[in-house]
């Protein structure tokens, strides 16, 4: 039986938009679900998992390119044209924060003090920033705002005469189509000045350095975690929404699409199987029908190339003035001015 809750007209927010996601993608063909659904509590601790496996190069791959350039990027980005100014760091989906202190104590050596504005959708992952920074980094003022940068604006309550870095990284950006991460740039230029800053991490596409099979081990762990991330995705649905997924039914697929130049992830379904979403206050019961092989697609991971970089930025209205990479090539920072 349908649990009550779910057929209250108030459905919280957020269930509201699992609700209307779930519909969406699962009666679309093919069928899909939209990456953000990982995130609930499970699934956020299951990312930071995956953050620290072998196979997971990009996080410790970023991490050591600020700590090998950090006061070359913070000076970078000070310097930039029309005039050398303080810096404000605003970060976009700031989650723990663990690699900003890198650049947030290069910007207390080189300014004496810096204000930290992290954005985020999650209010444990903000407290859980601030009060880590707070502690560890003396000389940083955090304001931190919950919001969903995508849809919401940025902070608005920045210091005058000084100068904003937006850190977008972790290639965060490359779990969005390309159409959509051009629209998530155009906003967050809409609320910048001409001469802030952009610092943008991305995670680069196969080359003679990295092959499609690096790509592919990073998104099918042999510890298993990042098929539990996926799977964690119906275990949500089941407990959100009342669904009946049997997860023993899924497997966790990773598949390197090169026409698209991006890692999907995929739940296959192994059995001819019915799924049945109970009706709730966004529509009435939603009965699934799986064939085996068939597969819900459940996210997308672009690679680029540094042409792609600069292609991603030049419609925002910024333009790449520096790029620092690992010495192996698998990761890309890149500093860019909004013009
Ligand atoms: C958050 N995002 C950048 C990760 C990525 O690599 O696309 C999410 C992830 N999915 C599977 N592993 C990690």
């Amino acid at each position: 039986m349908t649990p009550p809750s779910l057929l209250e007209e108030s459905l919280s927010p957020v269930l509201q938009a699992v609700a209307r996601e779930a519909r969406t993608g699962l009666t679309a063909t093919p069928k899909s679900l939209s990456p953000w659904l990982f995130y609930d509590a499970a699934g956020s601790h299951l990312f930071e998992q995956i953050t620290q496996l072998p196979e997971y190069y990009l996080t410790r791959t970023e991490r050591s390119i600020f700590t090998a350039h950090a006061d070359d990027i913070i000076a970078r980005a000070a310097a930039a044209s029309p005039h050398p100014a303080t810096l404000t760091l605003i970060e976009l989906g700031a989650g723990s924060a663990t690699k900003t202190g890198i650049l947030l104590r290069a910007a207390v050596r080189q300014q004496g003090t810096v204000v930290y504005q992290p954005v985020d959708v999650s209010e444990s992952a903000l407290a859980a920033a601030t009060e880590n920074i707070l502690t560890n980094i003396p000389g940083v003022t955090v304001r931190s705002q919950l919001a969903d940068y995508t849809t919401q604006p940025l902070p608005e309550d920045r210091l005058p005469n000084t100068r904003t870095l937006a850190l977008y990284i972790g290639s965060s950006i490359g779990n969005f189509a390309p159409a959509d991460a051009t629209q998530v740039l155009v906003n967050l230029r809409s609320q910048l000045q001409p001469g802030d800053q952009l610092l943008l991490g991305t995670d680069l596409a196969p080359s003679s350095h990295k092959s499609p099979a690096d790509l592919l081990s990073a998104y099918d762990d042999a510890a298993g975690i990042t098929a539990a991330f996926n799977l964690n995705l119906l275990t949500r649905l089941n407990r959100d929404l009342g669904a009946n997924f049997r997860l023993a039914n899924f497997r966790h697929q990773a598949r390197w699409n090169p026409t698209h130049s991006r890692i999907e992830m995929h739940l296959e379904s192994l059995a001819r199987q019915t799924v049945v979403i109970p009706a709730n206050s966004t529509g009435p019961t939603l009965t699934l029908h799986l064939v085996p092989g068939e597969t819900i697609h459940t996210e997308n991971s672009y690679k680029f190339t540094a042409t792609a970089i600069t292609h991603l930025l030049s419609p925002a209205s910024f333009t790449p003035t520096h790029t620092w990479q690992d010495p192996q090539h698998r990761f890309a920072v890149t500093l860019a001015t909004a013009i």
